[in-house]
């Protein structure tokens, strides 16, 4: 588990720090006064290890999605720790202790996040924003350069979604799922101004630029 960010707002000191998953997915630790929330798992016992070095208590897990390479370490995690179990509805799930829902507000110790549901490589897939910090923990539904749309799901449905994410403050960091740059220390850390600059999915202007641009993209 690497740190990969550090700041402080409103004189309070938040890190993030990144670990990679066997299978090349990407999870999250915030940290601020002592308490953490995880993005993702995958290796319960690894972040159990990590939480304990760092002296720090976890209070949630939020999932952004049920892919395996998110999920993983779930059950054995909340059964460690006691953390609350948040993400998208799911039936499968018994580790699963709340839903979020679209637009929602929520608070969790010192971290405030806001909840935008947005499609990526599945439809029911949610994406935290945590505003005191700006930053988004954006799992499956974009990543560098490029849109993780299933091929599956209404090209309109992710447009609609991106608008919405666009709206953020520019200097939101995202913290994606994925890293392209697998193999290298630590992902580039990305704002959201710089992404809509560089990222065509991001910058289409109309529904039918976006789907031209998924017509022509695999
Ligand atoms: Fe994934």
């Amino acid at each position: 588990m690497t740190k990969i960010w550090s700041a402080t707002f409103q004189e309070i000191p938040f890190e993030v720090y990144q670990y990679k998953t066997s299978k090349g997915g990407l999870g999250y630790l915030i940290s601020a006064s002592g308490q953490a929330v995880a993005i993702d798992i995958i290796d319960g016992p690894l972040l159990v290890e990590e939480l304990e070095k760092n002296h720090l208590i976890l209070s949630a897990l939020l999932l952004t999605g049920y892919d395996e390479d998110h999920i993983e370490g779930a059950t054995y995690l909340k059964e460690k720790t006691e953390c609350l179990v948040i993400g998208p509805p799911h039936k499968e799930y018994a580790f699963l202790d709340q839903d979020v829902a679209d637009g929602e507000e929520n608070s969790i110790g010192p971290f405030s996040f806001i909840v935008y549901t947005m499609p990526g490589c599945e439809q029911d897939h949610a994406c935290y924003f945590f505003s005191e910090c700006l930053a988004l923990f954006c799992g499956d539904s974009m990543n560098h350069s490029s849109c993780k749309k299933s091929l599956d799901l209404p090209d309109q449905l992710y447009f609609e979604a991106v608008q919405r994410i666009k709206k953020l403050p520019p200097k939101t960091l995202l913290f994606w799922g994925h890293d392209p740059q697998w193999g290298e220390d630590h992902s580039i850390l990305r704002s959201l101004g710089e992404e809509v600059l560089l990222n065509p999915f991001l910058r289409a202007q109309t529904p039918g630029e976006f789907i031209t641009l998924c017509e022509n993209s695999d």
